[in-house]
């Protein structure tokens, strides 16, 4: 389980403990509904406490989900360590976090159109002690900030893009990354169709695909089928009560894209894009491979290959 840094849920808590925890429910049982119904986050955040509800609710999840995708981008370009880093579309700056436990060194710009959501990044990276950081009131749409980034991260962000803004935004964060770009978006058959859609036009644009896919061909998996892999991550007394529930976890279901600049890296030979099924005597596998979609069986009798198929994930790299 990837849990916030302790640094960073005692900040939010300190922060929330200065106001009522029930004010915060409300507002974070809000939010949850507006994002189920897929509206944006300015149309629900608009005070500190909507923020707080944010980080108390949401940022648990979206750090573990960004967080796995950054070990899959440190397993495929074992060598890259970018200096800077931009997070766009940061709120409160969960990716950021996220990059500075791999990165501890880099230079954190996170840049987000919601003032309320900086504030709060503000306040918890002075908290935790995060100070290499640059705050930038922007807009995806818009933005230009004349440099480039060794990494440019966007996380849950550009699927409040409408349709016709995305492809513009993945471009310009594209021209901003002089290394490496990490989309995370919610693991729906919507944002995972918008994610295939940018994958295609930054191949256009010179990328190279490092995860989660081994191959720059066309997605071989077929509608109702979507790709998307699941982190768990527990949940502290507090993101339960934002939560209303009292399961002591819970998954987050997430889809990513990881396009690096030629020479960075290189993908894997295969990706387990589905829960594996194990019995006594087989481990069933379905691999998307350079040549499509497989499905591999690997039997008990094979003794070596069957002690590394059974620690198989979902989502790992083979
Ligand atoms: C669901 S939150 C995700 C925040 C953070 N990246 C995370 O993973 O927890 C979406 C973020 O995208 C920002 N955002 C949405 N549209 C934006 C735009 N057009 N320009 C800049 N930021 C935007 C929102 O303000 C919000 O901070």
């Amino acid at each position: 389980m990837t849990d916030l840094p302790p640094a960073l849920s005692d900040a939010i808590r300190r922060l929330a403990d200065g106001l009522g925890r029930k004010g915060l429910a409300a507002s974070a049982a809000t939010m949850s509904e507006h994002y189920r119904q897929r509206g944006a986050s300015r149309q629900v955040i608009g005070g500190a406490g909507d923020a707080l509800a944010y980080a108390l609710s949401r940022m648990p999840a979206t750090y573990a989900a960004v967080s796995a995708v950054l070990d899959e981008l440190q397993a495929r370009a074992p060598g890259f360590t970018p200096e800077t880093v931009l997070d766009a579309g940061a709120g409160p700056g969960t990716a950021s976090w996220a990059v500075a436990e791999v990165f501890a060194d880099a230079l954190l710009t996170l840049m987000d159109h919601n003032r309320e959501f900086l504030t709060l990044a503000e306040a918890i990276s002075g908290d935790g002690g995060n100070a290499r950081v640059e705050l930038i009131e922007n807009d995806l749409g818009r933005f230009e900030l004349g440099r480039r980034f060794g990494l440019v991260t966007c996380a849950y962000a550009l699927t409040e893009l409408g349709d016709t803004a995305l492809l513009a935004a993945a471009e310009r964060l594209w021209r901003h990354c002089d290394g490496a770009l990490l989309i995370v978006e919610p693991g729906r058959p919507r944002d995972y169709q918008r994610l295939l859609a940018m994958r295609r036009r930054l191949i256009e644009l010179g990328g190279r695909v490092l995860a989660p896919c081994p191959h720059k061909a066309e997605c071989p998996l077929i509608e109702p089928d979507w790709c998307h892999f699941s982190v768990r991550l527990s949940r502290t007394r507090d993101h339960m009560r934002m939560k209303g529930g009292t399961l002591g976890y819970e998954d987050e279901k997430f889809s990513y894209l990881v396009v690096a600049r030629p020479g960075i890296g290189a993908p894997a030979a295969g990706r387990v894009i589905r829960r594996p099924e194990e019995n006594k005597f087989s481990v069933s596998l379905a691999v998307c491979g350079p040549e499509g979609l497989e499905s591999r069986v690997v039997m008990s009798r094979d003794k070596a290959a069957f002690k590394a198929a059974k620690k198989l994930e979902w989502g790992d790299a083979i």
